[in-house]
């Protein structure tokens, strides 16, 4: 498939696997995905198996991504993790502002901004969660949520910066739901957030930005969601699981 961006494709774990069954899922992952370059791809474990994946991923095309961060340098914040600490396991990636910290965990816009800006400034790329629920959407507010969560969300980036972000957009009522957007809904939003991020810096930054879409992808809807313009990835959750729909997933996105 022919694409602007180079496709990136991320699992988020979630709170899910132990180390003998992370390291179990890595190395089928190495095996069955070695080579393949076209197709950027990373994994997101939970923290206590961050270090043991990344020691298997060192050095592969398969990227290590934490799922949250803190944005203090060091000292007591009992039950954190800060960036400098996650670039130490060999991340080269961290989720920001995932709807599941938003909704249980008080992630604000306010505090997504300061993570980013923390990630940043330790050259760790954040994936920057966006989306709307269902009840904003069925009230006509998708825009206005989105345009909440990019603008104060990314507020304050140099166009630099900026162009290191990855932007996943997932709709709340599509996360673990079976329900999937539509090509079409994913594509007009994916299309809106380019535009925010323009005004945010320029049409030339807003273009290298890669906009991924997270919500109950799977091997079987893959293809046709990345068949349209501004969507240049996926952020899998369940599906990331298992190394067959996994590797599924990126095989049929490379068609
Ligand atoms: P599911 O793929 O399980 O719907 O989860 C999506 C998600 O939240 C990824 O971050």
């Amino acid at each position: 498939m022919e694409k602007a961006r180079k496709l990136f494709i991320a699992g988020n774990w979630k709170m899910n696997k132990t180390v003998a069954e992370a390291t179990d899922l890595v190395k089928a992952l190495k095996r069955d995905l070695a080579g393949i370059r076209d197709v950027d791809i990373a994994v997101c474990p939970p923290f206590t198996a961050l270090y043991p994946v990344g020691q298997l991923l060192d050095n592969t095309n398969i990227k290590l991504g934490g799922q949250d961060l803190y944005w203090e340098k060091f000292g007591a914040f009992t039950g954190e993790v800060n960036a400098a600490m996650l670039k130490d396991v060999l991340c080269t990636y961290v989720i920001v502002g995932h709807s599941e910290r938003r909704q249980f965990f008080h992630e604000t816009n306010e505090t997504v901004n300061k993570k980013t800006k923390a990630a940043l400034a330790a050259r760790l790329k954040p994936i920057v969660c966006v989306g709307e629920t269902l009840a904003e959407r069925e009230s006509g507010k998708t825009e206005a949520v989105v345009q909440e969560h990019v603008l104060k969300g990314l507020a304050g980036l140099s166009a630099e910066d900026l162009a290191e972000v990855t932007i996943a957009y997932e709709p709340v009522w599509a996360i673990g739901t079976g329900k999937t957007a539509t090509s079409q809904q994913a594509q007009e939003v994916h299309a809106f957030i380019r535009k925010l991020l323009a005004q945010l810096s320029d049409a030339k930054t807003a273009a290298r930005v890669r906009i991924q879409y997270g919500g109950s992808v799977k091997p079987s809807n893959a293809h046709e969601l990345m068949s349209q313009p501004d969507v240049d990835g996926a952020l899998v959750g369940g599906a990331s699981l298992t190394a067959r729909d996994f590797v599924e997933i990126i095989q049929n996105v490379r068609k």
